[in-house]
């Protein structure tokens, strides 16, 4: 397989359908055709405008490379390791053995911990949970499903190369209805644009906006069940926002209730200075409308928060709103303001500028 790029031609599902079956915990319908993998690696680590990937990186470092591991029996592929190569398409096999059918994320923490020192595992895993999401969505939209197991999640100094993530890939006996009506943008097509956003005009945004944002990136758009992976026991990700231009909304802090999906004012007031600050003087954190701060605990909620993320990204999209996602800005001062647990990622959200 070489040079396939993601299939632009494919009428495939809609994003949101994609999220609300992968909630649902089944694929949608979908005959494979020839490109299906080349298509589906895309979307995991495809290459955009030769330098930037469908997922986002800290400081574009990209850490993380995917390997197929192929039986034969879904794949398109003889048995045998092979390594995606991003920017070209190309898969290269790297072993003839095989021991399952799927695929494994392969991390090199350096990359990223040269620039952003310890900071920068932390990255790294969010990085791990932004590709895991994309690749469940890819898998949904094709008719596919899969169990993942995070094998390597404690990085440090002494060892250059982790196998972070292994998911076996199944076929189905039931499928995912989907929905016929109020669609929105195709999944292919939010994850080719997807891209980070800094620049905002001063415009409001809508609440609804803002709340659809949340509902499918995170709510439980299903009882008990959000759009993404359960990574451990129960979700371990709560979100919340600072509101600074929101038609229908205070300025303050609001708790999102991911069960009920509704906004909670916390408390009234303008915090854009203070998170601004608290952010290292990021200026998309000072033009956005609002901004989302995910918080959890421990090596799982960083990789939670990455799929969140990725769908924050997503939504965003299907909004027609900007983001980006911040990792770097001083912690305590966000407990400060927001008093939850621990803050692991920060994205603004806003009208792009023109
Ligand atoms: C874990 C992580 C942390 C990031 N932190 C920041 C940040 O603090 N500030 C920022 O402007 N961008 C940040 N980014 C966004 C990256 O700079 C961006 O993804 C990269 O330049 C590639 O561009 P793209 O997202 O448009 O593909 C972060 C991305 C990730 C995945």
């Amino acid at each position: 397989m070489s040079g396939q790029r993601g299939s632009p031609n494919r009428q495939g599902p809609s994003l949101r359908e994609c999220l609300w079956c992968l909630a649902n915990g089944l694929p949608l319908r979908y005959e494979l055709d020839e490109a299906w993998l080349s298509r589906v690696l895309f979307h995991v680590q495809g290459c955009r405008d030769r330098r930037f990937r469908t997922v986002p990186s800290a400081g574009a470092t990209y850490p993380l490379e995917v390997y197929v591991s192929s039986l034969g029996r879904i794949f398109p592929l003889k048995t045998g390791l092979y390594k995606y190569v991003s920017c070209s398409g190309n898969l290269v096999q790297s072993s003839v053995n095989a021991d399952f059918e799927g695929f494994l994320f392969s991390v090199l923490p350096g990359r990223t911990v040269t620039y952003y020192g310890e900071r920068g595992y932390m990255y790294v895993r969010n990085e791990v949970g932004h590709a895991l999401q994309n690749l469940f969505l890819s898998l949904v939209s094709h008719g596919l499903w899969g169990s993942v197991r995070l094998v390597e999640l404690e990085f440090g100094p002494g060892k250059p190369q982790y196998i972070a993530a292994r998911v076996d890939v199944a076929r189905v006996d039931s499928y995912c209805r989907g929905f016929s009506l109020e669609k929105g943008v195709l999944f292919d097509t939010a994850v080719v644009l997807r891209r980070s956003i800094r620049n905002y005009s001063r415009e409001a945004i809508s609440s609804e906006s803002l709340l659809d944002v949340l509902k499918w990136s995170m709510g439980e758009i299903v009882a008990g069940s959000r759009p993404y992976l359960k990574f451990g026991e129960e979700y371990g990700v709560n979100g919340s926002v600072a509101v600074f231009n929101v038609r229908g909304l205070d300025k303050g802090i609001y708790e999102f209730d991911a069960k009920d999906m509704e906004l909670e004012l916390v408390r009234t007031g303008d915090f854009r200075e203070k998170l601004w600050r608290a952010s290292l003087m990021q200026e998309s954190v000072r033009r956005a409308a609002a901004v989302i701060v995910l918080f959890g605990d421990g090596l799982l909620g960083e990789v939670e928060a990455g799929a969140v993320g990725q769908n924050i990204y997503l939504n965003a999209v299907d909004e027609g709103l900007g983001t980006v996602a911040i990792g770097a800005f001083h912690e305590e001062d966000f407990l400060e303001v927001f008093g939850e647990q621990r803050p692991l990622y920060v994205f603004p959200l806003g009208k792009p500028a023109e």
